[in-house]
C-alpha cells in the first residue's frame, strides 16, 4: 500500500526515484509524485500511475541529487493531485512521503489549524509533515528531533521520509508498521519500501525496524531508536536477481509469474526435499520440531490469497500429520478473543509479509505464549522478522497483484511441512512418505505441462469473457482451488465469482443456476471424483455451463460438460498445485479479453499494509 523510494548521493536523483516508482507502481497506483532538493524544494504530483507523473514533469529541470518519489493507494481522501504525495508544511519548507495511517491524525489537525496551519489535502500525512513543522517550532530544535518527537505524538503505521529545504544534504526517514528497506552504495543512499528499486544499484541492505529513525548526511547513515539512542545498522547481502524483477518478454508480470512457477516451485522445495539421500530438511522446523510434535492444535492464520494456502494447510496437516488444524482470517482472527495455549502453534501465510493484520494477527498470539511460524516470500520483510521461526518460499519477486506462483510455493512449504510433521509423529509412514516425496519431486513437470494448456484455455476464455457470473466448485483439496480461482477471477476481470464446496451448492447457490451461468467444477480422480461427477450432474440438469477440469484421460465427464480441461494426474493431497494453473490462466484470459489492467487492478495493492 503506497511505495516509497529515496535518493541520495552524486548521481541524479530524479530517474533513480522514476525507475524506483515504477518497480514500487505494484504497491499502489492512483498517483504520484516526487520531490527534489536542490536549493529549491520542488514537489510534482499527479493523479493517475507513474507514466502521468513522468509525462506531467515533461522536459522540466530535475537536477538534483537528493529526491523521493511515492505511488499511491488512496487511504484517507480520494485520489487526485491534492492527495498525491509528496506533501508540504504550511511553510513549504518541510515535504514528506508517507506510507501508513496516522490514526490520530483528526485530532492532530484541529489542533495544528489552531496554531494556524493550513491543509490543502484531505490527507493524514499532511497532518504528519506540520506536525513536525509545529514540534520544530516549538522546540527550536533540528529536523532530526523534530521527527523524532513527532514520531512519539503519531499512533498508527508509517514509514516516511522527509527533506527540509533549510538541511540541504540531509534526508531522515522513520517507520513503524510499513516497511522501509535502505540500500547502502558508495557514498550514496536507496530508500524503498522493498528492495526492488535498489538492487540495481546494490546489494547491501539495511532494514528498518520499527520505531527507528535514519539519518542520511555527509555520507553517512545513522539509525536511531525513538528514545535517541544511536542503533548500529545491520547490513544484509541480499541475493536478488535484476531479471527476477522485469517482464522478460511476456506481455505482463501475472503471465510471467503463472510461467515460473515449475521454477518456483523447484526453488521453494530445494534442499527441502532430497530424494536421493530420502531426506526432508527444512531449517526453521528443525528448530522447533518437538513443539510440532507435540501440539495440540495448529491455528493458521492469513489472508486472500494466502489464506487459501491455508486451507490447503488444513488439510494436508490433518491428513498426513493428525493435528487439528484451524484456519482463521487474520482480520477476524485478531479482533476475536480467541483461546490459544502455549501448546497451540500457529502458522502465519504472508507473501508480502508485510500485510497488517497477519502481523497483528501474531502479535496477539504472542502475548499469548504461542509459538508462531511464518510463512513468507519477501525475506527481511516484518512478518518474517515477527515470528519465532519460519520458512521463506524462495518463489521470487511477485510483482503482479494477483498471486500467483506464491501460493503455489505456499502450498510446497506447507506440503513439506506436514510431511516432516507427520513422519516424525508416526503418522505418516516411510513408505507414504517415500511416495509423497517422489510425487512431490514430479510436481514442477507437471505444472509444466498443465501450462502447456495456455491456448485451449485462451480459446475457452474468448467464449466466456463477457459473462457477469462465475461459479467455481470443488471438493477435499480442490475446494480451496475453487475459492483460489474464483478470487482470482474477480480480481482481475471485475467478473463476480464465487467459490463452493461442490456439495454446498445444493443448500443455496443451485439458484442461481440457469444457461447463462459458467460452473467450473474442479473434479480431478481423487476420493470425492464420483461425489464431484454427481454435483457435475446437478449442474447440468440446470441448463448450467461446464467447464470441468479433470485428470488426463477421464472419459465420463467430458461427455457431460461443454469444455474440459485436462491436467497431468498426481496424488490427491498435491492436487492444488496443478489444478490450480488453469484457473490462473482461465482469469489472466479472461481478464486481458476484457482489456482490464491484469498487473494492477482497480482498487488493489500488493501489500496491504492497513487494517
Ligand atoms: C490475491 C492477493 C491477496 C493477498 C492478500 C494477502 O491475489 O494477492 O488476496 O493474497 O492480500 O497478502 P500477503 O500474502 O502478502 O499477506
Amino acid at each position: 500500500m503506497c511505495g516509497i523510494v529515496a535518493y541520495i548521493g552524486h548521481r541524479e536523483a530524479c530517474p533513480i526515484i522514476i525507475k524506483g516508482l515504477r518497480r514500487l507502481e505494484y504497491r499502489g497506483y492512483d498517483s504520484a509524485g516526487v520531490a527534489l532538493l536542490n536549493g529549491q524544494l520542488t514537489v510534482y504530483k499527479k493523479k493517475g500511475k507513474v507514466a502521468d507523473l513522468e509525462a506531467f514533469i515533461g522536459e522540466q529541470d530535475t537536477h538534483a541529487h537528493i529526491g523521493m518519489g511515492h505511488t499511491r493507494w488512496a487511504t484517507h481522501g480520494e485520489p487526485n493531485d491534492v492527495n498525491a504525495h509528496p506533501h508540504y508544511s504550511t511553510s513549504e519548507r518541510i515535504a514528506i512521503i508517507h506510507n501508513g495511517i496516522i490514526e490520530n491524525y483528526a485530532a492532530l489537525k484541529q489542533h495544528l489549524q489552531q496554531q494556524g496551519h493550513v491543509f490543502h489535502s484531505d490527507t493524514d500525512t499532511e497532518v504528519f509533515v506540520n506536525l513536525i513543522e509545529e514540534i520544530q517550532k516549538q522546540n527550536h530544535c533540528t529536523l532530526e528531533e523534530a521527527v523524532r518527537l513527532a514520531l512519539h505524538e503519531v499512533v498508527g503505521a508509517y514509514a516516511i521520509v522527509v527533506l527540509s529545504k533549510d538541511n540541504p544534504g540531509q534526508l531522515i526517514a522513520a517507520r513503524k508498521g510499513s516497511p522501509l528497506v535502505i540500500g547502502v552504495g558508495e557514498g550514496e543512499f536507496f530508500l524503498a519500501s522493498d528492495a526492488t528499486p535498489i538492487i540495481e544499484y546494490t546489494n547491501e541492505v539495511v532494514y528498518v525496524n520499527d520505531y527507528e529513525l535514519a539519518v542520511i548526511k555527509d555520507g553517512q547513515l545513522e539509525i536511531r531508536s525513538r528514545e535517541d539512542v544511536v542503533q548500529t545498522p545491520y547490513i544484509q547481502t541480499l541475493e536478488l536477481e535484476l531479471d527476477r524483477i522485469e517482464k522478460g518478454g511476456y506481455e505482463h508480470f501475472m503471465l510471467k509469474e503463472i510461467f515460473e512457477q515449475p521454477r518456483s516451485i523447484l526453488d521453494s522445495m530445494r534442499g527441502r526435499l532430497e530424494l536421493e539421500a530420502g531426506h526432508l530438511n527444512m531449517g526453521g522446523v528443525r528448530a522447533y520440531e518437538r513443539k510440532f510434535v507435540n501440539a495440540d492444535r495448529i491455528l493458521i492464520v492469513a489472508c486472500g490469497t494466502s489464506w487459501h494456502a491455508g486451507l490447503v494447510a488444513e488439510y494436508l496437516l490433518e491428513d498426513l500429520a493428525r493435528i487439528p488444524v484451524e484456519v482463521e482470517y487474520a482480520s477476524e482472527f485478531r479482533y476475536r478473543n480467541p483461546v490459544i495455549t502455549e501448546r497451540d502453534i500457529v502458522i502465519a501465510i504472508s507473501q508480502s509479509g508485510e500485510t497488517a493484520d497477519t502481523l497483528a494477527a501474531i502479535e496477539l498470539a504472542k502475548s499469548r505464549g504461542a509459538t508462531i511460524f511464518g510463512i513468507c516470500n519477501v525475506v527481511g520483510s516484518s512478518i518474517a522478522r515477527a515470528t519465532d521461526a519460519g520458512a521463506y518460499t524462495h518463489a521470487g519477486p511477485e510483482i503482479g497483484v494477483a498471486s500467483t506462483k506464491a501460493f503455489t510455493a505456499q502450498v510446497t512449504v506447507l506440503t513439506l511441512l506436514a510431511m516432516i510433521v507427520g513422519h516424525k509423529r508416526g503418522t505418516l509412514t516411510d513408505t507414504r512418505l517415500r511416495e509423497l516425496m517422489v510425487e512431490l519431486d514430479n510436481i514442477p513437470s507437471k505444472v509444466e505441462k498443465a501450462l502447456q494448456l495456455n491456448d485451449q484455455i485462451e480459446q475457452i476464455s474468448e467464449t466466456f469473457k463477457d459473462a457477469t457470473n462465475f461459479l467455481y466448485l470443488g471438493r477435499g483439496y480442490n475446494f480451496p482451488v475453487a475459492l483460489e480461482g474464483a478470487l482470482k477471477l474477480k480480481e482481475i476481470s471485475y467478473i463476480h465469482a464465487e467459490g463452493y464446496p461442490a456439495a454446498e451448492m445444493k443448500h443455496g447457490p443451485i439458484a442461481l443456476i440457469d444457461e447463462n451461468m459458467p460452473v467450473v467444477v474442479i473434479a480431478t480422480k481423487d476420493s470425492s471424483y464420483e461425489k464431484v461427477v454427481s454435483n457435475i450432474q446437478e449442474v447440468k440438469a440446470r441448463k448450467g455451463r461446464i467447464i470441468a477440469v479433470v485428470t488426463e484421460g477421464d472419459d465420463v465427464i467430458p461427455a457431460m460438460a461443454e469444455f474440459t480441461i485436462e491436467v497431468p494426474a498426481t496424488s490427491e493431497v498435491l492436487m492444488p498445485l496443478v489444478s490450480v494453473v488453469p484457473l490462473q490462466l482461465l482469469s489472466y484470459h479472461i481478464a486481458v479479453l476484457r482489456g482490464c489492467n491484469v498487473d494492477q487492478p482497480r482498487n488493489l495493492a500488493k501489500s496491504v499494509t492497513v487494517e
